[in-house]
């Protein structure tokens, strides 16, 4: 969910409702917003996008006041309808509150509340906050303590963000797990879930950690722990601006991302490679001896970040000959799994703060592994609990389906495998040297395939009334194959699998059936040849019953030309690395049809952003 929250002498509602804009990557199906003016409280909520909730408002507006908060929502308890969505009021409406995150208690809560006379209304966890907040306030008169004697009460993973009528210059938030950071600017305040929701105002920021409440007022912002002991609070400078966060042109976010990859695998690059080809992340400060004597890596992430740990998984067990296992982070923990303090853990995470990602880092630390988190979001949770961090420098990505970021994950997943492989002194040989050079072409060779794509598009839109697309790779084509699956099934929401190619014969075969389209990673000619052949025969074996093949292959690659009904060609590559261009037309593909059946590009159905639940 999205959360923002002002104070200061503008009117709060347009700069909550231009936060919510930036936020609705988070989630999108309900949102509202509550402001102070005339002594009392007003809010306004609604199902869906956030264009409806603008429709109601401009049919039904609010007073003005200078203090205010909104969110956009990503349902967990209670269907998204307008009764459910934030914020939720107390029974005398002069308490709002709104929430992301999961308040697992909510139920004993809620009885205890209603054997008190408090009447619910909402199926949400939500609404308990805003009752238990009024009867906290109306003993203490104060709302910043309000919400730390409520938030001692609540289990789970919360951030919070209230407002009370009583006190018509203050707007508290808590922090539990899920992200909340301060803006800063003159003679107003600022609270959101993302500092995109507030950067057109201010650019300083200030993080707040784990169990902290803070207070925000026109003059200044006050932290302290839930105990109500003051908290240490460091301000940062954003680095990028709000034109960082917009569409520049491009009908889509998505689209945008796209484009930007070359830029993003370069900046990403930048300053890791010096002149003699060997590697400086100075910001992986976990000891060199310490890595020595890692004798086994664990991959842990989500989505797509997961995909980019199945490949870096190749990379990993190639270059160092450390064994590594790449697992999905919400499955990590509960099965138990062997760590000790020669594991190095790698986190893998777009945002930083997706909770299944964190949970299962926090579990690897408490088990004594060392955790290096890969991430894009500076200062996020995920690398804040991270012994180490490298940043991905894709910039801001706001379309829910992550691309540009994937590309710059591979690429800190292919930094952090080499210099394993330069610490350790393994295989720092001449293939190493070839795939440096490589590495550093690799944002022009994006650029080529970008430029080939207009065959892509209109082959996309030729399919718009598919059901089913399927996807086969083999090594490092397979999480290929699974990525341009997951882009489909989120975008065009269509039946979209991925299979290992050497896998189809077992199995998957029985889906192939006359003119279904089947997509297929061929793995360079040169090198593993072997490889190359059998998915060349892989392919034989689908067409022969019936598949239209979808062949990405290197250029040159004229083994697979008779086989091939559709011909995708992506520049050579050194193995390891053809994920960074195998997968740029995939994503195209999906973007495409999914335009071309009338999706949502930036914002499919049912998914957000950050998951900040587990
Ligand atoms: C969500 C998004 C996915 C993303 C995944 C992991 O499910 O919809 O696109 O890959 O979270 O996100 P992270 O921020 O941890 O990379």
């Amino acid at each position: 969910c999205g959360i923002v929250g002002y104070v200061g002498g503008q009117a709060a509602l347009d700069v909550v409702f231009a936060g919510l804009q930036r936020l609705e990557y988070r989630g999108y199906d309900s949102s509202g917003v509550a402001v102070l003016a005339d002594g009392g409280l007003a809010a306004a909520k609604k199902e869906g996008k956030l264009a409806n909730l603008q429709k109601e408002l401009a049919e039904r507006p609010l007073p003005t006041g200078t203090t205010g908060i909104g969110h956009t929502r990503w349902a967990t308890h209670g269907a998204p309808n307008d009764v459910n969505a934030h914020p939720h009021l107390d029974n005398s409406g002069r308490v709002a509150v709104v929430h992301n995150g999961i308040i697992e208690n909510f139920a004993g809560l809620r009885a205890e509340l209603t054997d008190r006379g408090h009447e619910l209304g909402s199926e949400t966890d939500t609404e308990v906050v805003a009752h238990l907040l009024a009867e906290a306030f109306s003993s203490c008169g104060d709302l910043a303590e309000a919400m730390r004697q409520v938030c001692g009460l609540l289990e789970g993973a919360f951030t919070l963000v209230a407002v009370h009528a009583d006190e018509p210059d203050v707007v508290v938030g808590a922090r539990r797990n899920s992200p909340l950071v301060v803006g800063v600017g003159e003679g107003e305040a600022f609270l959101a879930s993302d500092v995109a929701a507030f950067i057109a105002h201010t650019r300083e920021a200030i993080e707040l950690g784990q169990d902290q409440v803070v207070e925000l007022r026109r003059d200044g912002v006050t932290v302290t722990g839930f105990d109500g002991a003051p908290a240490q609070v460091r301000t940062y400078h954003v680095d990028w601006d709000a034109s960082a966060a917009e569409k520049g042109g491009y009908d889509y976010f998505m689209l945008k991302e796209i484009a930007e990859q070359p830029k993003a695998v370069a900046d990403t690059l930048l300053g890791r490679i010096d002149a003699s080809g060997s590697l400086t992340l100075d910001e992986v400060r976990i000891p060199v001896s310490v890595l020595r004597e890692v004798d086994k890596v664990v991959i842990v992430a989500c989505g797509t970040a997961y995909h980019a740990g199945m490949i870096a998984k190749y990379a990993i067990e190639h270059w160092t000959r450390v064994p590594c296992e790449t697992e999905l982070a919400s499955e990590f923990r509960y099965r138990d799994p062997i760590l000790d303090s020669r594991t190095l853990v790698i986190a893998v995470s777009q945002s930083g703060e997706t909770m299944d990602t964190l949970m299962a880092l926090r579990h690897a630390r408490e088990q004594g592994a060392k955790v290096l988190a890969i991430c894009n979001t500076n200062g996020s949770t995920i690398p804040r609990e991270s012994d180490a961090v490298l940043y991905t420098h894709a910039g801001p990505e706001v379309a829910v389906a992550s691309t540009k970021a994937f590309l710059t994950q591979l690429v800190a997943c292919y930094l952090v495998a080499l210099y394993l492989g330069q610490v350790r002194g393994t295989k720092w040989g001449d293939e190493i040297g070839t795939v440096i050079e490589e590495l550093s072409e690799i944002g022009n060779e994006v650029e080529e395939v970008l430029g080939t794509m207009e065959p892509v598009r209109e082959l996309a839109r030729s399919l718009a009334d598919k059901n089913t697309v399927l996807f086969l790779g083999r090594h490092v084509g397979y999480p290929v194959a699974l990525e341009g699956a997951l882009k489909l099934k989120e975008l065009a929401y269509m039946h979209a699998e991925g299979f290992a190619a050497g896998e189809l014969k077992h199995g998957p075969i029985a889906l192939i059936e006359q003119d279904v389209p089947v997509v297929v990673v061929v793995p360079s000619p040169r090198g593993r040849s072997v490889l190359h052949d059998k998915i060349v025969s892989n392919i034989q074996e689908i067409r022969a019953r019936g598949a239209r093949t979808i062949v990405i292959a290197e250029r040159g690659d004229e083994t697979v030309h008779p086989y091939a009904d559709h011909l995708i060609e992506i520049p050579r590559t050194p193995t390891l690395l053809q994920p960074l261009v195998a997968t740029v037309p995939l994503q195209v593909f999906a973007c495409e049809l999914a335009t071309a059946r009338g999706n949502e590009v930036d914002q499919p159905r049912n998914l957000a952003k950050s998951v900040t639940v587990e």
